[in-house]
């Protein structure tokens, strides 16, 4: 994985070949139907009519793969939905950074911090729970590829109870009563409950009007592609269809940091049918996105690529310019107002404030305007729970001890992912 830290070899080799045998014969997690039509949806957002809403976990874990947590992650992207669909009357295409991101790209290969007798240990960095474990241990930081197949299964589960809860209505936004408003704070929970009324009436006279149709129930999934080996051996051929398909999710991405021209993710991509997007940081250039444009989506084939911009708040620079090279492209545009705007604490911990993503929205926005391009939609790094990792909406800095429980970067908790939600559909003027 060259500019991403992990450079893919495992001590166990043997054991590494067992693993990718073991997932290459597995059944897949999701279906080449499915990511047909996400490709649709997202060609409708690329041409105004529907809003895409990525969120989830920076780095899911195996620990994650229990019902609580996995309806109360369900339960904050269907609110940020609610909160778009009732501000902006759009449908939104609804998708979890979930049941599969747990390979986690990271600027140093290794970690060095002070052993117990005051010399320096340093370790393999902690890769997400696919490759190594957290823990500052030597053993659990080796790269394990019995984790490859913990990650599948763990996955798969996720996905198990994801389809069980939406079979039984559970993302209909007729059952948006039970997306309640108990743990969000104040004036966000008072507004929350406002767009609640708003889409109950709206739906109160559409199902008037035509019966009982029922408004789009689905959710898709989305990781990070970085682990080759792992999406190698869940992409296969599928009767009926031309092409290979990645199915372990729906719709990949490719990092900022794996998104090299000439690069094994991009050409591992170019090569698959799912809709696919790239992130773009503050070194993204307006001939890059050309050039990904021309590798990923050469037949210009809108919802194929979507490009989504993170160059922080504090210096948008290069956005004109990467959105006048978009101009002419078929690709979709979303914005990721997170990973631009992290900070440090003084103590070392990673901080974001909810002024500097809204801040991004509001400037990206902007910039697509006056480009006469598209902003479609947000992706967001989200917790299920009332965590304390980013500061705003009544969350100060020195909260941020109290419940800060990311394995990698600070997500918003459900109070603020609401009330992004709602800074968005203002400043996209959608
Ligand atoms: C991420 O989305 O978790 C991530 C690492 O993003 P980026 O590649 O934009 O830094
Ligand atoms: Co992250």
């Amino acid at each position: 994985m060259s500019g991403a830290g992990f450079d893919g070899r495992y001590d166990d080799e043997a054991g590494l070949k067992v693993a990718l045998n073991r997932l290459s014969t597995s059944p897949p997690l999701v279906t080449s139907w499915e990511i047909e039509r996400l490709r649709g949806d997202l060609a409708d957002a690329a041409a105004g009519r529907r809003l895409v809403l990525v969120a989830g976990d920076c780095a899911e874990t195996f620990d994650d793969c229990r019902s609580a947590s996995i309806s109360a992650r369900l339960k904050v992207l269907l609110r940020m939905s609610l909160v778009l669909v009732a501000t902006t009357q759009r449908p939104v295409v609804r998708i979890g950074r979930l049941a599969g991101q747990y390979a986690k790209p990271r600027s140093e290969p290794t970690e060095t911090r002070q052993g117990a007798d005051g010399s320096a240990v340093t370790l393999p960095s902690y890769f997400g729970d696919l490759v190594n474990g957290a823990a500052f241990d030597a053993d659990i930081r080796r790269p394990d590829p019995r984790r490859l197949v913990d990650g599948y299964h763990n996955a798969a589960l996720t996905l198990n109870f994801v389809r069980s809860l939406l079979a039984g209505g559970f993302a209909d936004l007729h059952a948006a009563s039970a997306w309640d408003a108990k743990d969000l704070l104040g004036a966000v929970r008072v507004r929350y409950e406002g767009h609640q009324e708003t889409v109950r009436r709206a739906l109160a006279v559409g199902d008037a009007l035509d019966g009982a149709r029922r408004p789009d129930a689905a959710l898709y999934t989305s990781h990070e592609g970085l682990h080759l080996g792992y999406e190698g051996a869940l992409t296969r051929e599928v009767p009926r269809r031309a092409g290979h398909w990645c199915l372990s999710t729906h719709f990949p991405w490719i990092g900022d940091r794996t998104r090299q021209l000439d690069g094994k993710h991009v050409a591992f991509f170019a090569a698959c049918e799912n809709p696919v997007a790239v992130k773009l940081g503050p070194k993204a250039t307006g001939a890059d996105v050309c050039a990904l444009a021309a590798r990923l989506d050469p037949s210009g084939s809108p919802g194929r690529l979507t490009f989504v911009t993170r160059l922080g708040s504090a210096a948008p620079g290069r956005l004109p310019e990467l959105l006048d090279a978009g101009a002419g492209l078929a690709a979709g545009w979303l914005v990721d107002p997170m990973h631009g705007n992290t900070r440090a604490m003084p103590d070392g911990r990673k901080v974001r404030f909810v002024d500097d993503v809204v801040e991004e929205i509001a400037v990206t926005a902007r910039a697509h305007r006056a480009a006469g391009t598209r902003l479609s939609g947000l992706h967001l790094e989200v917790a299920g729970e009332d965590v304390t990792e980013c500061v705003g909406c009544g969350v100060v800095e020195a909260d941020l001890r109290r419940a800060y429980g990311s394995a990698c970067d600070p997500r918003l908790n459900p109070s603020q992912a609401v009330f992004v939600a709602e800074a968005f559909a203002t400043a996209a003027q959608v």
